[in-house]
């Protein structure tokens, strides 16, 4: 399989970069500056290289700074900003600092052509984010491109190595995928037939080999991305593989049975479901709080989980769903850090196992569903909206009762048939009810009633940090609400959540 090393130097685009390649059907691996040597990429067989960005200016003392050697190896290498300042650097060159002519945003430039802008139009409009530049050349190199205030906006050696001061893989670049394609197919010489079956296939042939004679084990929740790393690890390793589910009793309809049947029945799998519901209701009693809630439902999480795992003896290896977004999100690429950001954060901590597993860690949500697809995962499944960790605890405002869960699984239910069933041309990226604790009155069959307040929520949004309120049809509220008051006993109103994040959240607790 071919492979581009994504060589991470801190900067805050390079997840993108690695995106960029794969979207031109070549594979990219992101590994950190401190990982790799010469040897390494020798080892792996690396089709070419791209070095970062990064926050850093090469003169620190404390900058990142890889293997020399990884220049001299004849690979194609393509530095970017700080790579490209990097890339200079350590073959003899200078770079000094702009100053307050510092480039930041969209910057015109014009190149004078070589294999980078083929095909390109000579003066065009690239991304730059930067306040150090390439001041002197390397030995062997010419400036290929130039903007007003930066001379050296892109080198090369006419060979295989290759830098621009600006970022092709934003999309305010607007030649940037041209310009990555060249470096892929031009200089490396990639053909682009990589797909994610392939990523699939060669996983598992991966964990094959290096789980030989070991046992792991997965914390399954049935969500998205720890059912497709159980999936893979299990296509590779069969009924070494253990996976636990505790089910907390705080999940949605049909859930829990839905969640264990695609897992033993469709792909035979060795699972342990663990049946918590009490142990977790008599936790939360009395608890209205919110933070209270969750932590409360973590910790007995971690402490379940923990008491399966010792009963099912020796593992080596904990497999979990990390994905990258959760790698971002966690601070850093480094993986001391990732394990405690987890939404299991704390496992490895408690149980005793001589590695942590994480398949998807450089891939997207949308890459992980690919993945899942080609392993042949239900659409269903594949294709679930994203539900939080401490499930319907925190879509139950004040205490959480059998009572009121139950109410809320009837209720969440028909609001989601009814937008599945509505045709919609967009789906909103989330949607789910809230039971409120509040209280009003009604009246069915001439008698009063006085039940439970229901919201409605649904959002859409790219990446849950931000969110806005869905402008769903009236008619498919309509419809909801109606349901739901008859259908449900309980329940005395409906009420549609019209606020976005922020000021809200997604979730109501
Ligand atoms: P908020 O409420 O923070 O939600 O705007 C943003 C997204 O995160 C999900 N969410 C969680 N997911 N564990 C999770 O795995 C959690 O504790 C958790 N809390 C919120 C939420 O459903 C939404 O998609």
């Amino acid at each position: 399989m071919e492979k581009i090393l994504v060589l991470d130097f801190g900067g805050q685009y390079n997840l993108l970069i690695a995106r960029r390649v794969r979207e031109h059907r070549v594979y990219a691996e992101v590994r950190s500056y401190r990982d790799v040597t010469a040897t390494t990429v020798i080892e792996e067989g690396y089709k070419g290289i791209i070095f970062t960005g990064g926050p850093n200016s090469v003169y620190d003392a404390n900058s990142p700074k890889c293997d020399k050697k990884i220049l001299e190896l004849g690979l194609p290498v393509l530095g970017i900003c700080y790579g490209a300042q990097l890339m200079a650097w350590l073959l003899g060159g200078e770079v000094a600092s702009a100053g307050d002519s510092g480039e930041y945003g969209k910057v015109s430039f014009s190149h004078t052509g070589d294999a980078l802008f083929d095909g390109v139009p000579g003066d065009s409009v690239c991304w730059m984010s930067h306040t150090d530049s390439i001041v002197k050349l390397p030995e062997g190199f010419k400036a290929t491109a130039r903007t007003e205030h930066c001379p050296v906006a892109a080198v090369s050696n006419g060979k295989n190595l290759y830098a621009v001061q600006f970022h092709p893989e934003v999309t305010h670049t607007k030649y940037g995928k041209k310009i990555l394609a060249n470096f892929l197919f031009g200089v490396c010489g990639c053909k682009g037939d990589w797909d994610m079956t392939d990523f699939a296939r060669s996983s598992i042939e991966k964990y094959r080999r290096e789980f030989k004679g070991k046992k792991a084990l997965c914390a399954l929740s049935g969500g998205v991305d720890s059912s497709v790393a159980a999936v893979l690890i299990h296509k590779a390793i069969g009924s070494d593989l253990t996976c636990v589910f505790v089910d907390h009793g705080l999940l949605r309809k049909d859930e829990g049975d839905s969640v264990e049947h695609t897992f033993r029945e469709l792909f035979d799998m060795k699972l342990v479901r663990v049946n918590a519901a009490n142990e977790f209701l008599d936790k939360l009693k009395g608890v209205t709080e919110p933070e209270k809630k969750r932590k409360i439902i973590g910790e007995e999480f971690i402490r379940v989980f923990e008491r399966e795992a010792r009963k099912i003896g020796k593992v080596d290896y904990l497999v979990q769903g990390t994905i990258y977004p959760d790698v971002v999100e966690s601070g850093s690429g480094d993986a001391g850090t990732i394990k405690s950001h987890h939404n299991v954060g704390g496992l490895p901590d408690v149980v005793d196992f001589e590695g942590i597993t994480e398949p998807l860690r450089y891939l997207f949500k949308d890459e992980v569903r690919a993945v899942g697809r080609a392993l042949g995962i239900p659409d269903e499944l594949v294709d679930r909206q994203p539900f939080p960790g401490p499930g319907l605890a925190i879509r139950i405002v004040g205490e959480v009762t059998e009572e009121k869960l139950s109410v809320l699984r009837e209720a969440d239910a028909i609001f989601r048939e009814e937008i599945a069933s509505a045709g919609l041309s967009e789906r909103p990226d989330q949607y789910f009810a809230v039971l409120t604790d509040c209280r009003t009155v009604g009246v069915k069959g001439d008698a009063r009633t006085y039940g439970y307040t229901l919201a409605l929520r649904a959002v859409s949004t790219d990446d849950f940090m931000t969110a806005d309120w869905s402008r769903i049809p009236y008619d498919l509220i309509a419809r909801a609400s109606n349901r739901i008051t008859n259908e449900v006993r309980g329940i005395s109103r409906v009420v549609y959540d019209v606020t976005s994040k922020p000021p809200a959240t997604v979730e109501w607790e």
